[in-house]
């Protein structure tokens, strides 16, 4: 299988390049509080071999990099919109890569994990992932997207070791719902074979498509992941990642009356939930995983852990190492191909798909099917009833919460202009209704909390007229906490 694939063999060729990271965590520099994080894990003896750190300033990776000695670290990053076919025109992607490949340099990354998902599309922005459409053209899209984004790592960022970070795609998880017309494995399997990229493969989020794709209604949990893991290119797994599980608290107050509209007997409505605990399940689901035959590239396996509390991660660290630690031992003392570095380069250039027109187009419908303005029809979207209720999940209960309390509850960041609102029967559905109201140029890097500060200052301008400089004011304010939050060095007052 492997010979008859150019980029397979130059995935290897870069494979080489890593060393076994084995049993790690993924974290925020900002939460958990690393220094307690890492005294505690070292008395209990259980000291992470890697640590992988969310994207987030220079001078907070500067700091995590001088504080982890010579420790091995990897890097989360966020922003190069991979799935989008419009990923490569925007002034954004250039300022993204350009800080990608400070980052993975400053921390001396072996990897550039993305996931391959997105916050933006056809115009809207949101707070957290939403998977591509599972078709042929967004598979290639995604496949030439990351062979550009390799390519410009390449040139613009060279660790000690003479070799370039890997690019590794995660596959997201479902939030209720997917929309596309192939399977999710299928997908990876086409994009692999058309870049040298690797993948991470995160239990949760393949649980997520268990309970979200409709499989559970087909078969056991157990022979799904049989069946995807056959179809999905486990060679190209270089990292694994298990995170938590949790009903989501804008629907916990559904369920706590019914099980959310979903059959009698579906699994339970979980999502993605980094600060949650980890369900057993996943870990019998990693044990199947790691048995595959075609496990061939794991480098780590990390417990991705960023907003949790510190006695929790250390428990769940300590067991996870006593149960998988063997395995990272030997494949530790597996002798590592030493690679032929010059001889080799990138089979083919980063040119781009032609043609995109359709797949911005089908974007632009899922972008509007999301936001409630158009039913959810057509080839991509043929779910059954059991399916749509969910999707409603997204669409009416999940997305509204997203933009109105995640990452910044709108009600505490504007508490004076919420109250004058208040006060003129202005409903702050109204705003969720006015985020997406049209689609808006992407302009420089991603940041939703600043997005949300400017977004509801238009708002307050135009429902209330004069409370603007009152929103203005609160704004300002809460961008000085804000930049003073992460950039503690810089004085709050400089602009
Ligand atoms: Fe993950």
């Amino acid at each position: 299988m492997a010979s008859s694939r150019p980029y397979h063999r130059e995935f290897i060729r870069r494979l080489g390049t890593i060393p076994v990271h084995g049993l790690g965590l993924s974290v925020d520099v900002h939460a958990p509080d690393l220094a307690s994080l890492r005294r505690s894990l070292q008395e209990r003896q259980v000291p992470p071999a890697y640590l992988e750190v969310f994207r987030t300033t220079s001078m907070a990776l500067a700091s995590t990099r001088k504080e982890a000695d010579d420790g091995l670290l990897t890097y989360h990053g966020e922003g190069l919109w991979v799935t989008q076919p419009e990923m490569a025109d925007s002034m954004a992607f250039g300022q993204g890569i350009s800080e990608a490949a400070a980052h993975l340099q400053l921390l001396q990354s072996a990897w550039l994990n993305h996931e391959c998902a997105t916050k933006y599309l056809a115009g809207y922005h949101y707070g957290t992932y939403l998977p591509p459409l599972y078709t042929p053209l967004s598979a290639k899209v995604v496949a030439d997207n990351t062979r550009l984004i390799q390519h410009l790592l390449d040139q613009q960022c060279r660790l000690a070791n003479g070799s370039t970070p890997l690019v590794l795609l995660e596959m997201p998880p479902l939030t209720y719902f997917v929309a596309g017309t192939m399977s999710i494995p299928r997908f990876f399997q086409i994009v692999s074979e058309q870049v040298p990229c690797g993948l991470v493969l995160d239990v949760g989020h393949l649980w997520t498509v268990f309970r979200y794709s409709g499989a559970h209604r087909a078969m056991s949990l157990t022979r799904f992941v049989e069946v995807f893991l056959d179809e999905f290119p486990m060679d190209r797994v270089v990292e694994i990642h298990v995170a938590g599980l949790a009903i989501h608290e804008s629907h916990r107050a559904l369920t706590s009356r019914s099980r959310g509209g979903m059959g009698d007997d579906a699994p339970p409505a979980w999502i993605d939930a980094h600060a949650a605990p980890i369900p057993t399940v996943l870990f019998e689901m990693l044990d199947q995983i790691l048995c595959h035959p075609q496990l061939t590239s794991l480098k780590g396996l990390a417990l991705e852990v960023d907003t949790k509390p510190v006695e929790l991660i250390v428990d769940e660290f300590a067991e996870f190492y006593r149960r998988y630690g063997p395995l990272f031992h030997r494949l530790i003392n597996t002798e590592q191909v030493v690679p032929d570095f010059e001889a080799c380069s990138l089979p083919e250039g980063p040119g781009l798909t032609p043609n995109t027109q359709a797949l911005e187009e089908s974007y632009d419908h899922y972008a509007r099917v999301l936001a409630g303005k158009t039913e959810p029809v057509g080839a991509e979207w043929s779910q059954d009833k059991a399916g749509i209720q969910d999707l409603d999940l997204y669409r009416f209960v999940y997305l509204p919460y997203e933009i109105l309390h995640w990452g910044g509850k709108v009600e505490d960041m504007f508490v004076e202009s919420c109250r004058r609102l208040r006060q003129r029967d202005v409903s702050l559905d109204e705003f969720v209704a006015f985020w997406f109201r049209e689609p808006r140029p992407f302009s420089g890097i991603y940041d939703f909390f600043l997005l949300k500060v400017d977004r509801f200052v238009e708002f307050v301008r135009e429902v209330a007229p004069e409370l603007q400089e009152i929103a203005e004011r609160e704004a300002e304010e809460l961008r000085r906490a804000y930049r003073f939050a992460n950039e503690p060095g810089v004085p709050v007052y400089e602009s």
